[in-house]
């Protein structure tokens, strides 16, 4: 995916759009670039981060403008291949996210007919349509284009005769922001929080035409559509690192108010039977990628525990392209962003079959709500790091209340059984944040990673798909190669890979699991691997068999996976910084993937 800006305004379009980028950079930071309507248009790119194309730019005097930065797909990641791209005349500036499917057919075309590219990418044949079909009016010139295209947009174009910034969307995001005076267009709200907190979220075959004083939308058959504005709760300050070294420590440390925000008010609707679901269901399948299917997978612990009803976890990529069983469960997408393409493309699938679905994100207005029939939103703010923290123990306090709203509903939990686990996930906030007290001696612990090639994460049960996060994170962020696995299979072929350099990082809570869990790391002992245990408070067993341990504070097994994760997130982050890895933009990674 890739971070799109546009400004219509009385200020220095190119302070504002340097300024959106820099908000929208953990979208893609391969290349970025701005164009300017001043005395006439000009246009600047670079490859590499936003910073260096600050530097690389004199000011610009211009109040209309476009920037973008760039997550590779069609095109090497090169100053060539980054937006904003030209007409041949130099007069029309466009921004994309997205991809043009029938780019290479519509570019032939195009040369034949006498246009020069001057790029690798699909986005520059829109440029060069907009050049073919401009006849004074960029809009019509717009909706000509688009009747051509075929594939994915977010896209945003101006001209150097006009005032007016024109925009499309169609499966990737755009907001407008609505100011005094002055409006934007940006591919999240993060972008516009500096200006305006009213936006307007542009919806898939929609087309805008916006200026400092008016933004008008068009349905895809060109007729006015009337919107109101929505107000944005997050602020600034929630989008900014607030004197943390990374975005992903800031977000690491937001868990306690994250949790907190992601329960208020849902207890009140468990309580009142509105939350969530509000019939019996035969089966669940829970649908994600990423660090949201490892969610999706603790999440089917939690609810064969707590509703004894059946669930199945499928990655959103393989499900999509899956025969299907006939079968109609409760299909759940867990998704942060709520525009991940496998996971949309996922939801309508399910649609399709004709079952029921739920969507839990954490972004409202995301694609991701219209795909669905119902949505939980987790209310963790902002997440900027690429690496997803706080997102995902929202996700994971989203699954709890599923379980238990599930169970309520088939009568699986008695009263009292309900008000303790409620209880208790009312005091995570707690949990958590001891955990965060000791990162000082997760710091000191990680010290026998950060030379290994490889890592191993082991867990059983619940907390086998803790682990599978851990080495997730790991690899994300620090480049080390680290596997997750779930303990008793570590005798089934990967015990072959432990050598004195294989540290293990294991989790080992006071479940059923506890005593299988001590001999398969006494088995890694044995193979001379250097072993991080993470423990609950007081395990001197745990202790004797590693080399170093770390503890969380005693929990219910149940809710373990939650200050387990923020322990592997710690784990991962003192890591990658000692490794002095650039732990917010990881190589070759964005933070949500809109293509599939
Ligand atoms: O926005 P989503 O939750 O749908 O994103 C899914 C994955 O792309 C995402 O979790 C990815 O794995 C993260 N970078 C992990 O930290």
């Amino acid at each position: 995916m890739c971070g799109i800006i546009g400004y219509a305004g009385p200020r220095n379009a190119q302070e504002v759009i340097l300024d959106g980028l820099k908000r929208l950079e953990y979208r893609g930071y391969d290349s970025a670039g701005v164009a300017i309507v001043g005395r006439s248009l000009e246009i600047y790119k670079e490859k590499g981060e936003i910073s260096k194309l600050a530097s690389s730019m004199p000011s610009l005097d211009g109040h209309l403008g476009v920037g973008h930065t760039r997550w590779a797909t069609c095109g090497q990641p090169s100053k060539m291949n980054a937006h904003p791209f030209l007409d041949c005349k130099g007069r029309i500036a466009v921004v994309h996210n997205g991809i043009i499917e029938n780019h290479q057919a519509l570019r032939k075309q195009l040369v034949e007919e006498g246009h020069v590219f001057t790029s690798e990418t699909d986005t520059e044949v829109l440029v060069h349509l907009l050049e073919k079909h401009y006849k004074g009016d960029l809009h019509a010139a717009l909706r000509e284009t688009l009747r051509e295209v075929k594939g994915t947009y977010a896209t945003v174009a101006l001209h150097v005769d006009s005032h007016q910034l024109v925009a499309a969307r169609k499966e990737n995001p755009l907001v407008v922001g609505l100011g005094h005076g002055e409006n934007l267009f940006a591919s999240d709200v993060t972008a516009i929080l500096n200006y305006t907190n009213k936006a307007l979220y542009i919806m898939d075959g929609e087309t805008v035409v916006l200026d400092p004083q008016n933004v008008t939308i068009y349905d895809h058959e060109g007729r006015i559509v009337e919107r109101e504005p929505h107000v944005v709760t997050w602020t600034v300050e929630d989008a900014q690192k607030g004197g943390y070294e990374h975005y992903m420590l800031k977000e690491i440390f937001e868990q306690p108010t994250a949790i907190h925000n992601s329960l208020l008010g849902s207890l009140e609707e468990l309580e009142n039977g509105s939350l969530m679901v509000d019939q019996d269901v035969p089966s669940v399948k829970l649908v994600a990628c990423g660090t949201s299917y490892h969610a999706s997978m603790v999440g089917k612990y939690i609810i064969e525990a707590l509703a004894k009803i059946p669930t199945t976890v499928e990655l959103a990529s393989e499900y999509r392209y899956s025969p299907g069983t006939g079968e109609n469960p409760l299909t759940v997408m867990l998704t942060q962003s709520g525009e991940t393409a496998d996971t949309l493309a996922a939801a309508r699938e399910a649609r399709r079959r004709g079952c029921r679905t739920l969507a839990v994100t954490n972004v409202v207005g995301s694609t991701i709500a219209r795909e669905v029939d119902s949505v939980f939103y987790t209310n963790a703010g902002p997440e900027i790091g690429v690496a997803a923290t706080k997102t995902y123990t929202a996700q994971l306090m989203a699954m709890y209340l599923l379980g238990i709203r599930l169970a309520q509903i088939r009568h699986a939990m008695g009263r009292d059984e309900v008000r303790e686990l409620t209880s208790d996930l009312r005091g995570m906030p707690r949990y958590v944040g001891s955990v965060l007290d000791r990162s000082q001696q997760v710091n000191e612990a990680v010290d026998m990673l950060v030379p290994a090639q490889d890592v191993f994460f082991l867990g059983r049960n619940i907390n086998y798909p803790t682990m599978l996060e851990g080495a997730l994170k790991l690899k994300e962020i620090s480049y080390i190669h680290a596997e997750g696995y779930a303990a008793g299979e570590l005798k089934h072929g990967p015990l072959a890979l432990l050598t004195k350099s294989t540290p293990v990082v294991a989790a080992c809570v006071k479940d059923h699991t506890y005593e299988k869990m001590i001999s398969n790391i006494s088995e890694v002992a044995a193979r001379n691997s250097p072993i991080l245990a993470i423990g609950v408070e007081g395990d001197t067993d745990l202790a004797a068999v590693s080399d170093a341990i770390v503890y969380i504070p005693p929990i219910s097994p149940i809710l373990s996976p939650v200050p387990l994760t923020v322990m592997v997130q710690l784990i991962s982050y003192y890591t990658a910084k000692k490794r002095g890895c650039p732990i917010d933009k990881p190589r070759n990674l964005a933070k949500s993937v809109t293509v599939d």
